[in-house]
């Protein structure tokens, strides 16, 4: 009997971290429902992992509504891991950050995360496994200034993982955080690039960054989050694990 491939959804795979992520789950054997919002920016990463033909399934989806999300869970059946990794950034202190704001980040960061494992839980519960990533980041731990709407949607994200972590347990679904300190996307890439600024000479410019001096490429968190993701991981579940170059116990310097 052939055995069945085992398949991920990735949120916000169509760039940076989320398509590191999703890369390296087709590369360890899955098929990798690709999703994201940005319709156009998913067409080139789905052509670009053409190499794997059939691996990765294109899913145009918005995680901030239920609807898209139960459509997701509808049309692809079957999900053993999910990477709950699309986020937006917010800039503006607390004073700053107007209520538009506010409900777009939690919508997308905080309850984007809770519709996709809602989404996938009850199939996970049926076949009684599954693995959960969720990818937050170093601010919901450290804190930053200009960011409040940002730090508070990620750590909130950590209390929900716990929650679903105790919740589930019982039924074998692992859930568990990834936090990534700075990490150099294409995005900071090319919009550097505009300014004369090269890629070597963008990560000189974020020496000193944590214990390592230097940010993350997006394939260095991706390992973090397949490794969370893997029966290597198996005893593991309710943690978050810092992706950070030691950025948090560095005092967040
Ligand atoms: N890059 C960093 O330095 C860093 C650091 C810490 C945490 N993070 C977190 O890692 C995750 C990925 O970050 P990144 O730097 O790769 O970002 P990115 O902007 O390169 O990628 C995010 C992707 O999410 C998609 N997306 C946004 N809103 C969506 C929605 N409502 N529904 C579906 N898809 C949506 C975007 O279209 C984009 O493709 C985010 O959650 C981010 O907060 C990033």
């Amino acid at each position: 009997m052939v055995e069945e491939r085992r398949r991920a959804v990735v949120t916000g795979a169509a760039s940076g971290i989320g398509r590191a992520a999703a890369k390296r789950l087709i590369a360890e054997g899955f098929e990798v429902v690709v999703a994201d919002v940005n319709a156009a920016a998913l067409e080139r990463t789905v052509a670009d992992m053409s190499a794997e033909p059939g691996r990765a399934l294109p899913c145009i989806l918005d995680v901030s509504s239920a609807t898209d999300c139960e459509r997701l869970a509808d049309d692809f059946g079957r999900v053993d891991v999910l990477v709950a990794n699309a986020g937006i950034q917010s800039s503006g202190s607390l004073l700053e950050t107007d209520d538009e704001t506010w409900e777009a980040v939690l919508a997308v960061n905080l309850k984007g995360v809770a519709n996709c494992c809602r989404a996938v839980l009850p199939g996970m519960v049926q076949r009684e496994g599954g693995a959960i990533v969720v990818v937050s980041s170093n601010n919901a731990v450290c804190g930053s200034a200009g960011m409040a709407a940002y730090d508070a949607s990620k750590a909130g994200v950590l209390a929900l993982v716990r929650s679903v972590a105790i919740e589930h347990g019982s039924d074998r679904v692992r859930i568990n955080a990834v936090s990534p300190g700075t990490t150099i996307t294409d995005y900071h890439i090319q919009r550097f690039a505009e300014k004369g600024v090269s890629e070597s000479e963008l990560y000189d410019m974020t020496s000193g960054t944590g214990l390592l001096n230097r940010a993350a490429k997006p394939d260095e968190i991706a390992s973090a989050i397949w490794f969370l993701a893997s029966d290597e991981a198996s005893y593991i579940t309710g943690a978050n694990l810092m992706v950070d170059g030691g950025f948090s116990l560095a005092g967040g310097h």
